[in-house]
């Protein structure tokens, strides 16, 4: 490979796949391995590179596969190592990477060796893989620390000894059943390179790492400084100085890539890609990218900002300068499971008042929704994303025009987010409703083979949803995946910024090929010297032309010759 040539998953379309709501091939309301093998062909078609499938190890689901009980296994209600082996080949057949997401901050309470911690003594090696310590005041009934949980409660949980006192404390980052790898052990850092090597040998071609700024723990374990008052739990956890960002962690990713750079040594033309999860600052995210750590972060910013020219215009300058001291590329999205839907999101009628967004994944905003708005919002969004140079990450849905189910009943809920926080924050159940196939309602929209009930409840009116329908339909939003994805590899070449004067527009070329967006109300006039000599290439709304672009459209163009 020459020092031109780019690695496959530089400018990937990577489809973040939830197997618990893709498709359920056994009858059972939960997605399978099986499910999703019925339906490569629709992804091929839908026009990507690679599967990045949520956890799918063995997991009580308490977090819906984020709380690991086995990493040397898949998920029993999803199928075998053998099943999972045949989806693996089959992608591959179909020219598509499968990715898997590693969760390394913690694991299941259920793992066999948090179970073997608990029966064990204070002090013991198997404690030593976790963080247990002993509780402060006379009885040691307080926590050892001040640390709160990011799905709400304190950030320990105090244990029964085996013989029946009450004994230490245990630390984990989210909830009680997702207890916090200690990753000074050596146990733990062993362990994790042979889980490594074990799914590359399996034909994984890459991983994205869960909740990466929060492996990293001060050894003592301090009080955190205070956080300002009048933050949930969750936001709290950003003050945390002794266990967000905390340095560290930097010794794992490390270490991980020398495991993974070993491989490919290994495995001549196996590439593999590493790609981090982490909300934070970019000065933050660049430190993971230094080239002997990730190869990609995920750019969230333009998931998280209002519907505006500005600041989209400065979540896309910002990720591009930030890796472009290290000569990476960014990995954009618009959604994902902790997220709610985009059509949802920019179909709320102050998506573009910057006063009333939250600008966090988890906490949502309140106003109306308008979904058509959404929906005409979302074309525009992925169009100019999908223009962008760097990888593209969907998340699965959202090729649909999917919006968020925001009127589940409480009952349904099962995010710990919802159940931790006692219901003061909705969750992410919303996002994760199973996935509409067909316009038959009793079957769950052909999301189950029979008339079983669904692990959440959908929609009434998702049959016009469907990929049935939308695979018939040439204007809907599946059809312009297809098109936008199918027309992608025309762009190349770095990005430069347009300045236009036009009101709330966004413009750059590529290689001369203009991308225009008009995130605005109202229709915008294009200067004929912008366009002469260009021809449309496509545009997110039918009636948009070389001189008109409606609101909330977006239009690619020939360079002008
Ligand atoms: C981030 C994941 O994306 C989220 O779904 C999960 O609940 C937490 N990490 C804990 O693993």
């Amino acid at each position: 490979m020459t020092k031109t040539e780019k690695l496959w998953w530089q400018e990937a379309v990577v489809y973040q796949l939830y197997p618990r709501s893709f498709a359920d091939a056994n009858g059972d309301g939960r997605g399978d391995f099986e499910g999703i093998r019925s339906h490569l062909d629709y992804l091929r078609d839908l026009g990507i590179d690679a599967i990045w499938m949520s956890p799918c190890f063995p997991s009580p689901q308490r977090d819906h596969g984020y709380d690991v009980a086995d990493y040397f296994d898949v998920e029993p209600t999803y199928g075998t190592l053998d099943d999972f082996d045949r989806l693996v080949a089959d992608a591959k057949a179909r020219k598509i990477r499968i990715m898997l997401d590693i969760v390394p901050n913690h694991c299941s309470s259920d793992h066999a060796w948090f179970q073997a911690a608990l029966k064990a003594a204070p002090g013991s090696p198997e404690r030593a893989r976790f963080w247990f310590r002993d509780g402060k005041g006379p009885n040691g009934d307080e926590p050892p620390n001040n640390w709160r949980a990011i799905f709400g409660g304190p950030a320990w949980t105090r244990v029964t000894e085996a013989d029946g006192s009450p004994g230490q404390w245990y630390e984990h980052t989210f909830t009680p059943w997702q207890p916090d790898f200690n990753w000074y052990n050596h146990d733990v850092l062993d362990y994790f390179d042979r889980m490594l090597v074990f799914w590359f040998d399996r034909g994984v071609d890459g991983i994205r790492v869960d909740a990466v700024p929060v492996l990293g723990k001060h050894p003592d374990m301090p009080d955190s400084p205070p956080a300002p008052p009048g933050l949930t739990d969750g936001q709290q956890w950003r003050y945390n100085i002794y266990g967000h960002f905390y340095p560290t962690a930097h010794d794992v990713w490390k270490r991980w890539r020398t495991v993974i750079d070993d491989y490919e040594r290994t495995h001549p033309g196996r590439h593999l890609v590493t790609i981090s999860e982490s909300y934070g600052p970019p000065e933050e995210l660049l430190r993971y990218m230094q080239g002997d750590e990730f190869h990609q972060s995920f750019a969230f910013d333009l998931m998280l900002i209002t519907w505006l020219a500005a600041p989209i215009r400065a979540a896309i300058t910002d990720s591009l300068d930030m890796l472009a001291s290290v000569g990476g590329a960014p990995a954009w999205t618009l959604n994902n499971h902790d997220t709610q839907r985009i059509v949802t999101r920019l179909g709320r009628l102050n998506a573009n008042d910057p006063a009333a967004w939250t600008g966090n994944n988890l906490l949502y905003v309140d106003a109306p929704i308008d979904l058509e708005l959404g929906r005409r919002r979302a074309r525009a969004a992925v169009t100019l994303a999908a223009a962008l140079p760097g990888a593209l990450y969907l998340y699965q849905g959202e090729e649909l025009g999917l919006e968020e189910v925001l009127d589940m009943p409480d009952q349904a809920r099962e995010d710990p987010l919802f159940i931790r926080s006692n219901g003061k924050e909705l969750g992410r159940d919303g996002c994760r409703v199973p996935l509409p196939w067909t316009t038959d309602a009793t079957t769950s929209y052909g999301f189950s083979p029979a008339p079983v009930a669904p692990w959440l409840p959908q929609p009434k009116d998702w049959a016009d949803l469907s990929a049935e329908r939308q695979v018939a339909d040439p204007q809907s939003m599946l059809a312009w995946y297809r098109t936008v994805l199918a027309h992608r590899p025309l762009l190349s070449g770095d990005l430069q910024w347009v300045d236009t004067d036009l009101p709330e527009c966004v413009a750059f070329e590529r290689d001369g090929a203009l991308i225009l967006a008009n995130v605005g109300p109202d229709a915008i006039e294009l200067p004929a010297e912008l366009v002469s000599g260009r021809s449309l290439i496509l545009a997110s709304q039918p009636d948009a032309t070389m001189q008109l672009v409606p609101s909330d459209t977006c239009v690619w163009m020939s360079p002008a010759h």
